[in-house]
C-alpha cells in the first residue's frame, strides 16, 4: 500500500486525463516492428519486470486450480503460463463482446480486437496500484494465470507477442505497434518507460499537450495513418485532447492475409444475404470448393469452418448458425468452453463454401463496457490510483476514456490477386451431396493464432451489403 500517503499530498492538483487509445486497422500491414531486446529468448531475469505493485491473488495460494489446467493439454513447445495467458484473453474477449453485442442491435456489425484491448490494458497496469489494480486483474481475467503475482504477467505477455508476430511474420502478415505520447512538461517514471519499451514495444514520444493539444492530436493520428499505410486516418476527433492530457497509449494491430485457398473471382456473383431483421439485402459471394477443417453440431444449431491464411498459423473461423436459429440465441450460450469443444471437433471434409465479400470498420468507446465489466476505478478521479507512471508518484491520475477502432477487409485472394488463375466453377447450383456451408445470413468470425489458439480478432457480419 506505498501509494496511500501520497494521495493526500497530490491531493489539491487539479485532475489530469489519461487517455487510453486503441487503435487497430485489419488489413494495411506496414513494415515490421523491431524490439530492442528480444523478448523471444530472454528469461524472466533478463527482463526487468518490476512495476510499482504487485497484486497477488489470495485464492492462488492453493494449488488445486493449477492441478486442474494441468490435465488439458498444452500445445507443444508452449510456455504453460504464455499459454494461460492465451486464455484469459479468451474468457476477457467473450465476455466484453457480450456487453459490446447487449449495446447493439442485431443489425450492426461488430469487430474488435480482444487482444490489442488486453495488450493496452496490460500496459495501462503496470502503473496501477491497489483496487485498479486488482480490478484489473479480475476483469482481464489475468487472475486466472496460476502465477501468485501480477508482475510476471507483462513478461509471458512478451512471450506471447513475440511468439504471435515472429510466427506471423513468416508470411508477413501480422504486425503489431505500441507508443506512448506523453505530455512533455512531465517526468515520466523511467522504470515504467523501461518495462513499457521493453515489452511492449513502446517507447515513449514527448509532446506539448498543455499548450498544443491539437498539434499533438494531428501527430499522433499521423503516427497512426503512418502505421496503417494511410488507412486509419483521424481516428483521434477533434477536441478528444485538451491541455489536462497527460499520457495517450495507443497500441495498433495490423493484419493482412493470403488465403491458403483463394475465391476464384470468376465465382463472385452478387447474391442474397438475409438479415436478422427479415430484410434482404444483396453482396457480392464468394464460392469456392476445398478441403476445410468442419464441423456441424445439431445440438448447438451451428456449423463451424476454418479458412487458414497462408503459413497455416492464422486461421480465419466462422461460425454460422443453422437456418432458424438466431445468432443472438449463439451468441448468449457461447462460452470458451463451447467454442473450444467445436474446435477440436472439427474433420477436414471437402466443403462449397459461400462467403460475402465484405469490408466493415467498427469503432465504439470501451468506457461503459468495462466499468459493467467491474474495472470501476480507473476510470473514476477520485477512486484511481495510477503512482506508478508519472514521477513522484502522482495519484491525480485516471483514465478518462479508451477507444477501440478495427477494420476489415475480406475478399477473395487478399493483395496476391494477379496470381489466381484458378478452377473455374461453373454454375450456382448447389451441388448434390456435398457439404455446403453458406454464409447468407448473420455469422460470427474470429480471427485465431490456431497452435495456442490465441483470439487476435472477432466479429459479427449481421450486415455486409453497407
Ligand atoms: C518509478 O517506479 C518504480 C517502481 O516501478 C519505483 O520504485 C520508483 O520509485 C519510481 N520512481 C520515481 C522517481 O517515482
Ligand atoms: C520479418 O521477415 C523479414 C523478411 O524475412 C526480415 O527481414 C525481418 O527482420 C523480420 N522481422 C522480424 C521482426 O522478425
Ligand atoms: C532504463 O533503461 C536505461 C537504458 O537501457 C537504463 O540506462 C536505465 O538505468 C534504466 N532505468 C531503470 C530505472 O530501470
Ligand atoms: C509519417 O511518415 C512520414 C513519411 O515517412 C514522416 O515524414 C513523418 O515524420 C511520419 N510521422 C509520424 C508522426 O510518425
Ligand atoms: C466512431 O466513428 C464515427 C464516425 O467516424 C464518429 O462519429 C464517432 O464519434 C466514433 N465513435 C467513437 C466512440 O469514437
Amino acid at each position: 500500500r506505498a501509494s496511500s500517503q501520497i494521495v493526500t499530498s497530490l491531493s489539491g492538483c487539479r485532475r489530469m486525463h489519461l487517455f487510453v487509445w486503441l487503435i487497430l486497422g485489419l488489413w494495411g500491414a506496414a513494415s515490421a516492428h523491431h524490439h530492442v531486446v528480444d523478448i523471444c529468448t530472454a528469461k524472466p531475469k533478463d527482463i526487468p519486470v518490476n512495476p510499482m505493485c504487485i497484486y497477488r491473488n489470495p485464492e492462488k495460494e492453493s494449488e488445486g486450480l493449477g492441478q486442474e489446467q494441468e490435465k488439458e493439454k498444452i500445445p507443444d513447445l508452449t510456455n504453460p503460463r504464455v499459454w494461460e495467458l492465451s486464455k484469459a484473453n479468451t474468457r476477457f474477449a467473450m465476455e466484453f463482446y457480450k456487453h459490446l453485442a447487449d449495446a447493439k442491435n442485431d443489425n450492426e456489425n461488430i469487430f474488435m480486437s480482444p487482444l490489442s484491448i488486453s495488450t493496452a490494458f496490460a500496459m495501462t497496469k503496470l502503473g496501477a496500484c491497489g483496487s485498479t489494480l486488482q480490478q484489473l486483474m479480475e476483469v482481464f481475467r489475468f487472475d486466472s494465470i496460476s502465477e501468485k503475482t501480477s508482475d510476471q504477467i507483462h513478461f509471458f505477455f512478451a512471450k506471447l507477442n513475440c511468439r504471435l508476430y515472429k510466427k506471423a511474420n513468416k508470411s508477413s502478415e501480422l504486425v503489431s505497434a505500441n507508443r506512448l505520447f506523453g505530455e512533455k512538461s512531465l517526468t515520466f517514471n523511467e522504470t515504467y518507460q523501461n518495462i513499457s519499451e521493453v515489452v511492449y514495444g513502446a517507447k515513449l514520444w514527448p509532446l506539448n499537450f498543455q499548450e498544443k493539444p491539437e498539434q499533438s492530436r494531428a501527430l499522433i493520428n499521423e503516427w497512426v495513418s503512418n502505421k496503417t499505410e494511410k488507412r486509419i486516418t483521424d481516428v483521434i476527433p477533434e477536441g478528444a485532447i485538451d491541455p489536462l492530457t497527460v499520457l495517450v497509449l495507443v497500441n495498433t494491430i495490423y493484419f493482412k492475409g493470403h488465403w491458403k485457398s483463394q475465391f476464384p473471382t470468376v465465382n463472385t456473383k452478387m447474391d442474397k444475404f438475409y438479415r436478422s431483421d427479415g430484410e434482404v439485402c444483396t453482396t457480392p459471394m464468394m464460392y469456392q470448393e476445398a478441403k476445410f477443417r468442419h464441423v456441424s453440431v445439431p445440438s448447438d444449431h451451428v456449423q463451424v469452418v476454418e479458412l487458414p491464411y497462408k503459413g497455416d498459423d492464422i486461421t480465419m473461423v466462422l461460425i454460422l448458425p443453422n437456418k432458424g436459429k438466431s445468432l443472438g440465441a449463439v451468441e448468449r450460450d457461447l462460452n470458451p468452453e463451447r467454442l473450444q469443444d467445436w474446435l477440436s471437433s472439427m474433420k477436414e471434409i471437402s466443403l462449397s463454401v459461400y462467403l460475402p465479400r465484405f469490408r466493415i470498420e467498427d469503432n465504439f468507446s470501451l468506457k461503459e463496457k468495462l466499468r459493467h465489466m467491474g474495472l470501476v476505478d480507473l476510470f473514476d478521479p477520485d477512486l484511481a490510483k495510477l503512482p506508478g507512471i508519472v514521477t513522484e508518484g502522482r495519484t491525480d491520475l485516471y483514465v478518462s476514456d479508451a477507444f477501440h477502432k478495427a477494420f476489415l477487409e475480406v475478399n477473395e485472394e487478399g493483395s496476391e490477386a494477379a496470381a489466381s488463375t484458378a478452377v473455374v466453377i461453373s454454375g450456382r447450383s448447389f451441388p448434390m451431396n456435398k457439404m455446403i456451408f453458406n454464409a447468407n445470413r448473420p455469422f460470427l468470425l474470429f480471427i485465431r493464432e490456431a497452435t495456442i489458439n490465441t483470439i487476435i480478432f472477432m466479429g459479427r457480419i449481421s450486415n455486409p451489403c453497407t
